[in-house]
C-alpha cells in the first residue's frame, strides 16, 4: 500500500469533525464517502462543507466552479456498505466507545485487508478500538482539530500493534490533507486533550467557585494569555459532552484525582446544555 493508491477516503460521522475531514478531503482533491446513520444527517455534513465553501467564493478564495467541482467529489450515504468502497477510512463518530467499536468491528468486516481505520476519537485508547479488528495493525489515531478546515495541527497516535507502514502512510496523508502532524501515544488523552482538557475544567471549576464571571475568565485567557478563544467559549465549540467524555476517560485511566470532571460541567450536560450545538453552553447562540 502506497500514498498514492488511496484516491477515495471513507468519513464515517458527518458531525462538525467528520464534515469538516470530508470538506478538507475534497478540497484536497480526494473522492469522498461521507457516511451517517440517517440520510439528514449525512446531508447535514454537505450543508456544512457547502457553508465552508461558500464563505471561500465569497472571499475570492475559490471560484464558484471549483466549489462545485469539490462539492461533487463529495457523496453523501446513509448506507455503511458504502464506505467499502474506499481506500482510507477515518471514523468520526460520536464520542461514545460502544459505538465506535461497533463501527470498527463492521469496517473490518467490510473493508478490504489493505485498507487503514483512522479513528479521529478524542481520549478512547486506539489499542482498545484497535483490539476489536483482525487488522490492529491497520488502526490509527488520527485527531483533527475543531474547526477541521482550519486548524493546522493532526495529533497521529500510534497503538501498540500500529506498524510502521500504517503510520508513515497517515503521516503522508495528514500533509496531503495539508495538515501538520505531530505523533503521540496512546496514553488517555494523548497530548492534546491531556493538556488542554484540564485547562478548560478548571476554568469550569473557577466558574463553579465563583472566582470569575463567564466573561472574566474568558478575557483573562484571552488578552492576558493570547488565546484565540477564551476556556469556557472554546468549550462550547468543542460540544461540553465531548469535554465531559474527555475528562471521564482521564480520569479512569490515570485514576488521579486531579482529571476529576467539574459538576458544573456534568449538569450543564445533564440539561442537555451541550454549547454551540444546542445553541446554549456556557454562552446562549439562540
Ligand atoms: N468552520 C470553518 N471555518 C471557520 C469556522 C468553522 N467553524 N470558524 C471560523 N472559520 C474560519 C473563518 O472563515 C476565517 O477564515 P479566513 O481566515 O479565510 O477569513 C477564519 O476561520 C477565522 O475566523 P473568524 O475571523 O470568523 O474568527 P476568529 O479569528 O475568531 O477565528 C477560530 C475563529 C479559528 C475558531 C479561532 O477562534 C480559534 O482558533 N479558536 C480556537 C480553536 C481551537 O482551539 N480548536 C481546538 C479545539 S480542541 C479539539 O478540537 C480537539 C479535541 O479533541 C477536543
Amino acid at each position: 500500500m502506497k500514498i498514492n493508491d488511496i484516491q477515495t477516503i471513507g468519513v464515517a460521522g458527518a458531525g462538525q469533525m467528520g464534515a469538516g475531514i470530508a470538506c478538507v478531503a475534497a478540497v484536497s482533491g480526494f473522492a469522498v464517502i461521507l457516511y451517517d446513520i440517517t440520510e439528514e444527517l449525512a446531508l447535514k455534513g454537505v450543508t456544512y462543507i457547502n457553508g465552508v465553501l461558500s464563505r471561500d467564493v465569497t472571499k475570492g478564495k475559490i471560484t464558484q466552479d471549483a466549489m462545485q467541482n469539490i462539492l461533487e467529489r463529495v457523496r453523501a450515504t446513509n448506507m455503511f456498505e458504502a464506505l467499502a468502497q474506499a481506500d482510507f477510512v477515518v471514523e468520526a463518530a460520536t464520542e461514545n466507545q460502544d459505538i465506535k467499536l461497533k463501527i470498527f468491528k463492521d469496517l473490518d468486516a467490510m473493508c478490504r485487508p489493505h485498507v487503514i481505520c483512522a479513528t479521529n476519537t478524542s481520549s478512547i485508547p486506539i489499542g482498545r478500538i484497535a483490539a476489536v479488528t483482525k487488522r490492529p495493525d491497520k488502526v490509527i489515531g488520527m485527531h483533527f482539530m475543531n474547526p477541521v478546515p482550519v486548524m493546522k495541527l493532526v495529533e497521529i497516535i500510534r497503538a501498540l500493534p500500529t506498524s510502521q507502514e500504517t503510520f508513515d502512510i497517515t503521516r503522508e496523508l495528514a500533509l496531503k490533507l495539508g495538515k501538520t502532524p505531530a505523533e503521540a501515544c496512546d496514553y488517555p488523552g494523548f497530548i492534546s486533550n491531556r493538556i488542554l482538557m484540564p485547562m478548560i475544567n478548571e476554568a469550569i471549576y473557577s466558574l463553579y467557585e465563583g472566582v470569575g464571571t463567564r466573561e472574566s475568565l474568558d478575557t483573562v485567557m484571552t488578552l492576558g494569555m493570547n488565546h484565540p478563544m477564551g476556556p469556557l467559549a472554546l468549550a462550547d465549540l468543542i460540544g461540553l459532552d465531548t469535554c465531559l467524555a474527555i475528562m471521564e476517560t482521564l480520569y479512569d485511566g490515570f485514576k488521579d484525582s486531579k482529571y476529576r470532571p467539574c459538576p458544573l460541567l456534568r449538569r450543564y450536560v445533564e440539561s442537555g446544555w451541550l454549547g454551540r450545538k444546542t445553541g446554549k453552553g456556557f454562552y446562549d447562540y439562540t
